[in-house]
């Protein structure tokens, strides 16, 4: 019996000392394996006397059953530690911040003519659209520009082919649309036009809002009134507008629409070149000769139509001084709005 217990006091010595599975796992096989020490002790019983055998494989039973409890108990232990371990270790915090995509949002041009086309949805217009390729006879012809007009060199135009430019404004829609509907016609036209310019305050791509209002007994008084009211929608109650004597050759009278600058508020300053105003469209009496190109009896409708750029009164809006910010996509720049 009193070789037992060295082997018993290291076995208690090592299952303390297992500070993991697998350590613990290799000490079960030195003592209890196949070829482990309690098998030999079985094998040597046969080296005892007979009267002895009994006893001492008693002895060794019982110590097989302790050492199996002792492991047993420090394998529960172990594999308890390990689990948490583990859960600490993947554990997910699921209050940590996550990652957050930056929100887009309209640029700055199609605000500007959202906000123009909803003040003149609020007073009863709808939109009308037509092609950017489009057909010389609707670009210029239609408008009273037949060829060599003089007027044809105010803008730059490219042409595509003989018979079609890129738009250079959007009056053709104008036309496409008296072609279609009769009168009362109240419709305005945003859309992108094209002309060969470039600076500061030209792009060869920008955008235009045509206006057309066809009915009976329509008056500059109303031309007049309509414009005054959508620049002060836009810009303010106190911000004064003028009407200028100019040229169209699809409006008679014509005239171009001034605002007082929105930069100096009239005194005079760089942006309004010390005028104290700042142009914004041309607008006019419908031409009779653009009526007799859509047919339309101009003894009995009369009407007015406008056009302006949306860059400039965009700049104007927010003060920005050089066109090309628009089309650049600097996202600091688009972020400011
Ligand atoms: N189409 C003209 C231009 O682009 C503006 C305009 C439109 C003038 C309608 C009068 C009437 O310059």
């Amino acid at each position: 019996m009193d070789d037992y217990k060295p082997i018993r006091e290291d076995y208690l010595h090592e299952i303390a000392a297992a500070s993991s599975l697998d350590l613990l796992y290799a000490v079960k096989v030195r003592y209890m394996g196949k070829k482990g020490l309690i098998s030999e002790m079985n094998k040597n019983l046969a080296k005892l006397p007979p009267e002895e055998k009994p006893i001492a494989g008693a002895e060794i039973g019982k110590l097989r059953n302790e050492f199996t409890e002792l492991y047993e108990g420090k394998e529960k232990k172990l594999k308890e530690r390990e689990l948490s371990e583990k859960l600490l270790s993947e554990r997910l915090d699921v209050t940590l911040p996550g990652l957050a995509l930056p929100i887009g949002s309209a640029h700055i041009l199609s605000r500007t003519a959202s906000e123009i086309a909803d003040f003149f949805a609020s007073m009863g217009y709808s939109v009308a659209s037509g092609p950017e390729v489009e057909l010389d006879y609707y670009n210029f012809e239609a408008l009273n520009m037949p060829y060599g007009h003089p007027a044809r060199d105010m803008q730059d135009t490219f042409y595509v082919s003989d018979s079609e430019v890129m738009r250079t404004h959007t009056s053709p829609v104008q036309i496409r649309t008296m072609l279609i509907h009769k009168p009362p016609i109240r419709i305005i036209a945003p859309g992108k036009v094209y002309r060969s310019d470039y600076d500061v305050t030209h792009s060869p791509m920008f955008h235009q809002v045509e206006g057309l209002y066809i009915d009976e007994n329509i008056s500059m008084g109303d031309l007049k009134g309509t414009l005054e009211r959508f620049v002060k929608a836009l810009f303010g109650s106190d911000v004064p507008v003028r009407f200028r004597a100019s040229y169209f050759p699809f409006t008679e009278p014509s005239m171009e629409v001034d605002m007082g600058c929105s930069i100096c508020g009239t005194k005079g300053c760089r942006v309004c070149k010390n005028t104290g105003w700042l142009e914004i469209g041309g607008c006019g009496m419908v031409a009779p000769e653009v009526f007799e190109a859509v047919k339309i009896d101009y003894d009995q409708y009369s009407g007015f139509a406008f056009g302006m750029g949306v860059e400039r009164i965009a700049m104007l809006k927010y003060g920005i001084d050089d066109i090309r910010l628009f089309f650049e996509n600097h996202v600091k720049f688009l972020n400011q709005f």
